[in-house]
């Protein structure tokens, strides 16, 4: 019943799979007010885009996509806002996105006239099914649409007041045969003949993620090796999550020749989502490779995101997630409250503390309420250390098991989590009082 939609390029490498890790941080751009923004119940207010800019330039985003402006009033009054009262800092580019037909990028210039820099990033779809299916159109015919918005964004780019560069996607380019792929953004290029002082991105999609991410990422490997003016260019790539794989997939890209992710805090995005651009920046943070994205209040940051958005953070969410930090379990919190105590105690500078990926201080999160929980399943190490930690009580060893198990009991029988202070009571009552 199910056919696979994706194309291996004719040509496959290993290469970049002996690459570990990302040694430096890519081009972040920031889809949140587009692509997250469209997949929305309710898509924010004017003022809900703004404050969200202001977070996403807070954090450190240098290019925001902030939306398509001839496809809805909000869409294009936020764009006029934006320049209008002077909110986008100079090292900041702002980007809208445009369909390749003429009333919609001459209505999209109108929209970004007078920027002091914005991309216009222009798409048609490419894939064998979105030409067979939707515009019944054949190859010749769907590269020509990608090649007549190219020209006509040439020429109102030097008719309209303000800075523009070009961005092009070929959408659903994995479900598009790689060679054709490849000819249509090479004829694209080959309007805008970039130079290295003006570049183009390139940016490529998988509108629907429909193959492992190795696959992607060959997909990748083949465009970085075989456009044209590829020192001009900057490939970009825009996971998207449908398999789940949306983080593998821009990892394994970059590492594949990719110098560019379009995503969003916390996955937003149509459907399943855009790539989570937090879990992708705090992964290279745990490689001690800084992501230069400041997610150290990332609290506050999964707030202000959930009132604008009206979305939920999971508790399970990498990194954001209430309970990402926490381990109830009994061999879990013995072996971090050992950890601590070794880092406590200056035998290692850096974070290798078990069961805990990254310094949970490094993302505004404690210890004292985030790591250690106590309820049925915790044990004797989980217990002390909150005694320990909260109220200064250093048990001896040979009390510790007991003390464990007295706390543990009263949480089996009321099926409760409990709470340091409760703790506390349970010792007092049992070991004091009595
Ligand atoms: O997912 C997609 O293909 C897109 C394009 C418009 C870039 O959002
Ligand atoms: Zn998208």
């Amino acid at each position: 019943k199910y056919k696979r939609q994706y194309f291996m390029p004719p040509v496959v490498t290993t290469d970049w799979v002996k690459k570990e890790y990302i040694e430096k941080a890519p081009i972040w751009c920031s889809v949140d007010l587009r692509d997250g923004n469209q997949a929305l119940i309710e898509p924010m207010s004017l003022e809900e885009k703004l404050e969200f800019f202001q977070m996403l330039v807070d954090i450190g985003f240098k290019e925001i996509e902030v939306g398509f402006p001839a496809a809805s009033e909000t869409e294009y009054n936020f764009m006029r806002a934006l320049i209008e009262r002077n909110m986008i800092p100079d090292d900041v580019t702002v980007q809208v996105l445009t369909q390749a037909r003429e009333h919609i990028i001459k209505k999209t210039f109108e929209a970004v006239k007078g920027a002091k820099h914005a991309v216009i990033h222009l798409y048609n779809s490419t894939s064998v099914a979105q030409r067979e299916q939707v515009f019944k159109k054949s190859k010749e015919e769907i590269m020509k649409i990608a090649v007549d918005g190219a020209k006509l964004l040439d020429e109102l780019a030097k008719e309209v007041d303000g800075n523009f560069s070009f961005e092009y996607s070929p959408e659903s380019f994995s479900g598009t045969e790689m060679d054709y792929a490849l000819d249509v953004c090479n004829a694209v290029l080959d309007v805008w003949k970039p130079t290295k002082d003006n570049k183009v991105i390139i940016n490529l999609p998988s509108t629907v993620e429909n193959a492992m991410p190795h696959v992607f990422a060959t997909q990748i490997e083949y465009m970085h090796k075989n456009l044209k003016y590829r020192d001009a260019v900057t490939i970009s790539v825009h996971p998207h999550n449908d398999r789940g794989c949306g983080v593998a997939t821009a990892e394994l890209s970059v590492l594949a020749g990719a110098d560019r992710i379009e995503g969003t805090l916390f996955g937003n995005g149509e459907r399943t989502g855009n790539v989570d651009i937090v879990t992708l920046a705090m992964n290279m943070l745990s490689h001690g490779v800084d992501p230069k994205l400041d997610f150290s209040n990332l609290n506050e940051i999964s707030k202000v995101y959930e009132r604008l958005t009206r979305m939920k953070v999971g508790p399970r969410q990498p990194y954001a997630g209430d309970l990402v930090f926490t381990a109830f379990s009994g061999s879990h919190q013995d072996a971090i409250a050992k950890g601590m105590a070794c880092r406590a105690a200056g035998k290692t500078d850096e974070w290798t503390v078990p069961y805990i990926p990254i310094d949970p201080v490094d993302i505004g999160r404690t210890y004292d309420s985030d790591v250690i929980r106590i309820n049925s399943q915790s044990g004797k190490g989980g217990v002390s250390y909150i005694l320990k930690q909260n109220f200064g009580l250093d048990l001896p060893d040979k009390m510790k098991e007991e003390v464990g198990y007295t706390v543990k009991h009263v949480s089996d029988k009321e099926h409760k989590e409990l709470s340091p202070d409760w703790v506390y009571q349970i010792f007092e009552d049992k070991y004091i009082n009595d």
